[in-house]
């Protein structure tokens, strides 16, 4: 499988980008294989918040992240209730666990009734719990989690969740709490523009599932004034922002999108992924004899920002790519990608290439954001080794 990844990257890749000595040296280093394991003595549990506006679990970027992290047996705790476990909102694969922030809601539905708050709210989020828990799971310690089931709206029975090397914290508020955003180790945050939010929305509620126009503008316009005041501050502490916005390639055109990747610098063990040239400012439109695209066609830019007050650098993808196996080319131009050989971004996203996203901007950069957090993972678990043995 891998090897015939490996050959059509050379037959389409052409001579350009893998050289006979960068070829000799492509040794895919597989995690997979090894079953679910448990902190090691000494090991420490590495904490990445996710704070996203969809639904925990189910969201590709997850399976991008614990394909590169912990192999391929990616799937609920227990089993799921499908497969005779629990109604969970938890993943686990071999060294990583996902885990839903919504089990820590506060009040089931009913009592959200009652309350007359979203889950949005603050207020509706029982941060003690989260943290106590969390911090517990970081020491090395089980935890017995509580359960928010999503089909009935309910709190049910929780859950005995071990402490994996890597433990992803996914949801509304994983840096809204100081006490818990000092826990983690790095933390993501996934902006998509309210444009991209209602084009995604008219696409799934009117046309799949028969809303209108109105009741979509409605539900939208109800939950702003929460996720404005509660969720888009976490901006300002992500270490790293994927942020998903229309594209500027052509008018009216509510499909393609136009992608940034926003990285905090100075973040320990994390050094900005760049394009051709560290610090400068870059426009790239790579679109004709090495990279096929049809309308609007790819730009790429690069360069430094401030966001939420932080000095930040920005690689920006606009459109979506033809051929994905082309893809090879982009990354022969980008630095501190984080792969362990040349072609493993290319690889990576040729292994979900049906998922989601897999030929914009969005796929692309969850998985350089993954090759990011492996990174900081490995570096972060290499100090701690040094440490043990020091203290040996
Ligand atoms: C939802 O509640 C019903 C009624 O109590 C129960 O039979 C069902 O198993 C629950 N569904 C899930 C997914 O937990
Ligand atoms: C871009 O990515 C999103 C998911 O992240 C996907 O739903 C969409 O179909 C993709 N759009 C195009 C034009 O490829």
């Amino acid at each position: 499988m891998k090897l015939f990844i490996v050959s059509s990257l050379v037959a389409t890749a052409g001579a350009w980008t893998l050289s006979p000595t960068r070829l000799a040296s492509f040794s895919p280093t597989t995690t997979s294989g090894t079953s679910l394991s448990a902190l090691k003595p000494g090991e420490k549990v590495t904490l990445i918040g996710v704070a996203a506006d969809s639904g925990c679990g189910k969201s590709t970027f997850m399976r991008r992240l614990t394909n590169i992290f912990g192999g391929e047996t990616v799937g609920p705790l227990g089993g799921g209730f499908d497969g005779g476990g629990w109604e969970t909102n938890t993943l686990v694969s071999d060294q990583t666990t996902v885990i839903c922030l919504d089990d820590f809601h506060a009040n089931d539905r009913e009592g959200r009734k009652l309350t007359k708050l979203t889950a949005l709210n603050p207020k509706e989020n029982d941060f003690d719990t989260m943290y106590q828990m969390l911090s517990d799971l970081k020491n090395g310690k089980t935890i017995s989690k509580p359960i928010y089931n999503h089909v009935n709206g309910t709190l049910d029975t929780p859950e005995t969740i071990e402490p994996t090397p890597i433990v992803i914290v996914e949801g509304l508020h994983p840096m809204y709490d100081s006490r818990v955003r000092d826990l983690l180790d790095f933390s993501l945050y996934l902006d998509i523009s309210d444009e991209v939010k209602f084009a995604w929305k008219i696409q799934r509620d009117m046309e799949e599932r028969g809303h209108s126009l109105e009741s979509i503008q409605a539900s939208i316009e109800a939950r702003k004034p929460d996720f404005d005041a509660f969720i888009a501050p976490q901006k300002e502490f992500s270490d790293l922002t994927i942020q998903v916005l229309p594209t500027q390639l052509a008018e009216d055109d509510t499909k393609t999108l136009r992608v940034r990747m926003i990285q905090k610098e100075g973040v320990q063990d994390f050094s900005p992924c760049y394009l051709f040239d560290e610090g400068s400012e870059i426009d790239w439109k790579p679109c004709g004899k090495k990279l096929s695209c049809s309308f609007p066609g790819i730009q790429f830019k690069y360069g430094s920002d401030t966001f939420y007050g932080n000095d930040v650098s920005v690689i920006e993808m606009d459109g979506s790519f033809d051929n994905l196996q082309e893809l090879v080319y982009v990354e022969s131009h980008l630095s501190n990608t984080a792969t362990k050989f040349y072609g493993e971004l290319t690889q990576q996203m040729l292994k979900l290439a049906d998922a989601p996203g897999s030929d914009n901007g969005t796929g692309f950069f969850q998985t350089l954001a993954s090759f990011k957090i492996r990174e900081l993972y490995e570096k972060r678990a290499a100090a701690n080794k040094a440490k043990e043995k020091v203290a040996a």
